[in-house]
């Protein structure tokens, strides 16, 4: 074997984009939530502006044209909120999540649930390509993970009555659900940190970087073979 295939095959072992779409059907590559930073915001955007009116209307609370959505994206402050997300084997944004933490009176809604200084919010987007594969819950589970460990014990979300899958990803993860004039408030208490929380985290920090690596080397592998004299799609 030529060692060109070599070196493609290995990095398509390694990442999802050598898998064949049956075999991802049936054995779905596993999500990995990666922390967010500035490198990403231009990802961030396109994922964002991907979305269609009415999912812009469930996320945002109101359909934001394209000239919010990139003012929205251009003032995220990454030392004061936390973004995750998730990225497919070309490194396109498939899930967005948002946590921003704020002062607990900013939330009277919440206000009383908590003696904490601080609550966190919650806000998350799938592309619609990509749902239905627990991306979103994924995203739900870390950030709630990172609240934990930030000493943040109430996570809120807010969302439209109708968004049924977001109500019933809320449910599954046993949040308290208020129900009002067609919007819906939801919290969860979170338990306190623990050594083995916050290993978990990093844990999971470590293979979404890892996977993420793997991902763009695969990328620049197949690029840079592309541009060979002589190289030939089969
Ligand atoms: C809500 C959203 C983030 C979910 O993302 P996702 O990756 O598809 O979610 P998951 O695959 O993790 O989970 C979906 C769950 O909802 C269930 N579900 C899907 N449609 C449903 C519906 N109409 N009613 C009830 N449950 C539904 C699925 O069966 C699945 O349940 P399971 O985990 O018990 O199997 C995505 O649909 C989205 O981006 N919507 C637009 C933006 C939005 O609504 N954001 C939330 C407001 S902040």
């Amino acid at each position: 074997m030529h060692s060109t295939d070599i070196v493609t095959r290995a990095f398509s072992a390694m990442s999802d984009a050598g898998r064949d779409p049956e075999q991802r059907e049936e054995n779905p590559p596993a999500v990995r939530v990666k922390e967010l930073s500035e490198r990403d915001r231009r990802r961030l955007l396109m994922h964002f502006l991907e979305l269609n009116e009415s999912d812009r209307l469930l996320r945002f609370g109101t359909p934001l044209p394209d000239e919010l959505i990139t003012r929205y994206v251009q003032r995220m402050d990454f030392t004061r909120d936390t973004v995750f997300g998730v990225y497919d084997s070309e490194l396109k944004l498939i899930g967005v999540g948002h946590l921003a933490f704020i002062p607990r009176e900013a939330l009277p809604v919440i206000a009383g649930a908590t003696l904490k200084k601080r609550v966190a919010e919650f806000g998350v987007s799938v592309s619609d390509s990509a749902r239905g594969m627990a991306v979103g819950s994924k995203l739900f589970e870390r950030a709630a993970m990172h609240c934990r460990n930030a000493d943040v014990d109430t996570l809120y979300m807010h969302c439209l009555a109708t968004n049924q899958t977001m109500i019933h990803i809320a449910n599954k993860a046993g949040m308290a659900i208020h129900l009002d004039h067609g919007e819906a408030d939801a919290y969860l208490k979170i338990l306190p940190a623990h050594p083995g929380s916050v290993l978990q985290e990093a844990v999971e920090e470590q293979a979404a970087g890892f996977d993420y690596a793997i991902k763009a080397n695969s990328r620049a592998a197949s690029k840079w073979l592309r541009n060979l004299p002589g190289y030939k799609v089969d």
